[in-house]
């Protein structure tokens, strides 16, 4: 296995297990997230789609909304779970959804099938010089 960090246990069976309940019938791509606030709560979500194919929701937005609404606004770290060996990367709705919830310690994983890591990222290397709430102020 390659000499990167590894994803937690807690956190890919989270993902895994949210991956089961993606509502995918239009891309067949499901897709499944768990982050750990810092409060240190587990919570996932799973990409849910619709036939007005840009109202679908992606895995991490739902994992973010259930945060939120459960009274936390920051997590530490997070994975996300496709289908098979191609890591799959949030996309840029998505890191700019991660970025406005972490620090810039904050830890990104991308796990395959069987939960090995495929890629263990930092904020900055999934968002680079992004904007975020602080430049608003
Ligand atoms: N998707 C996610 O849920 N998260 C990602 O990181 C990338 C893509 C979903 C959106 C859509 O339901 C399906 O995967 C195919 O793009």
């Amino acid at each position: 296995m390659a000499d990167i960090r590894q994803a937690p246990r807690d956190l890919i069976d989270a993902a895994l297990a949210a991956r089961d309940k993606a509502y995918a019938p239009y891309s067949k791509f499901h897709v499944g997230a768990a982050l750990r606030t810092e409060q240190g709560n587990v919570i996932a979500g799973c990409n849910v789609e619709n036939a007005a194919y840009p109202e679908g929701v992606c895995a991490e937005a739902g994992a973010i909304s259930a945060m939120v609404l459960s009274g936390e606004t920051k997590f530490d770290e997070i994975v996300v779970v496709g289908l098979g060996d191609v890591a799959c990367t949030p996309c840029g709705g998505c890191r700019q959804k991660i970025r406005e919830f972490t620090g810039s310690d904050a830890t990104i994983f991308i796990i395959n099938d069987a939960g090995e890591t495929l890629l263990t990222l930092s904020r900055e290397q999934l968002i680079p010089h992004s904007f975020g709430p602080e430049n608003l102020k």
